[in-house]
């Protein structure tokens, strides 16, 4: 039996520009996603997975053949998730070059499910490390993030960039563009996360800014600024000390261009009710800056602040379902004893 685990991420700036090869900057955060993987003597795959949101709830999913959610959770959220285990699995057959192994799964996950912070990305790292790893085929760190970009390509027909699987695979702040993927050295950063309970439809919302982006120039100038704030936004990072606690200079100038990012993410569309409240709220409370993270549409909002304001405001905003203090991971995917 082998487990592993594997963190979710933040954007802190970049999301759907990403898609057309502008950089990113996601940051891993210190909830994770642990996977269980047992050899069966057979070619069958059993999932079980538990605890798949912040709620925590149970289903178990068997293969081809079971469904059982114990409550009312988004179907579709769940078998998303599963699509996601068996295209792991494939990676794994195939890096161990045994197409026929089965495996007994479980997967456990404190990130919620399609809200932006990478939940599908870090499931999937995790389930290549571990089945990888219970075939004698230990991968390292680039190729489980290798294959991993894979898995999330199939499932979402070729919609994915490498920025989730990345960051989850290697930990910490990372810089993504194109195809050049790479650690950055940077300070921790006091994210504070507000979730609404909600998911967005990551295929939609990028078809929606891939429309828009074909169809007006303005559009594509506005994924374009996106990709000049990311630029930006990691020279800061890079001149910051990693060893100390970052200044009010540098976290006041991150969080301006937080809140500038967010405000083309909402130009492009991808915003929601929900999640600009959360913005608001984060921006009244005294945040450095807010914005939404991943693909949007609901699901979580992001916001620098080392005090607790931003906390307290947001657990009194009524279309905040949730919030927490997201530690930087600078431990990307690791075998769990
Ligand atoms: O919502 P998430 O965590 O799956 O992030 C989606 C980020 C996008 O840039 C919109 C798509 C991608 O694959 O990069």
């Amino acid at each position: 039996m082998t487990i592993s685990s594997a963190p979710g991420k933040v954007y802190l700036f970049g999301e759907h520009a990403v898609v057309y090869g502008e950089p990113a900057v996601p940051c891993a955060i210190e909830r994770r996603a642990t996977v269980t993987v047992e050899r069966r003597s057979d070619d069958h795959i059993r999932v079980e997975a538990r605890d798949l949101s912040l709620d925590g709830f149970t289903v178990e999913y068997t293969g081809d053949t079971e469904y059982r959610p114990d409550v009312d959770v988004p179907t579709a959220l769940v078998d998303a998730a599963m699509g996601y285990v068996d295209a792991a699995v494939e990676q794994a057959r195939d890096a161990a070059d045994m197409p026929d192994a089965g495996f007994d799964i479980i997967v456990e996950s404190d990130i919620p499910l399609g809200a932006g912070l990478g939940s599908s990305a870090a499931v999937v790292v995790a389930g290549i490390d571990a089945a990888t790893r219970e075939l004698n085929t230990p991968l390292d760190c680039r190729e489980v993030a290798r294959r991993a970009y894979n898995a999330e390509y199939d499932v979402q027909d070729g919609q994915a960039s490498r920025a989730d699987t990345f960051c989850s695979a290697m930990g910490g702040v990372v810089y993504v563009e194109g195809d050049e993927c790479r650690r950055m050295t940077a300070p921790n950063l006091p994210f504070v996360i507000g979730f609404d309970g909600g998911a967005g439809d990551t295929g939609e919302l990028v078809a929606g800014v891939r429309r828009l982006r074909s169809e007006y120039d303005f559009a594509a100038k506005t994924v374009g600024s996106i990709g000049e704030i990311v630029r930006q936004g990691e020279t800061l990072l890079q001149n910051a000390n990693p060893e100390t606690t970052p200044g009010q200079a540098l976290l006041t100038e991150l969080g301006q261009f937080m809140d500038f990012d967010h405000g083309l993410l909402e130009a492009l569309g991808v915003s929601s009710r929900t999640l600009d409240n959360m913005v608001w709220a984060a921006r009244e409370a005294g945040a450095y800056g807010a914005k939404l993270t991943g693909a949007g549409g609901g699901g979580c909002i992001v916001a620098l602040d080392e005090t607790s304001e931003t906390e307290t405001a947001l657990e009194y905003t009524a279309e905040c379902h949730d919030v927490f203090r997201a530690e930087l991971d600078r431990i990307g995917v690791r075998v769990e004893e």
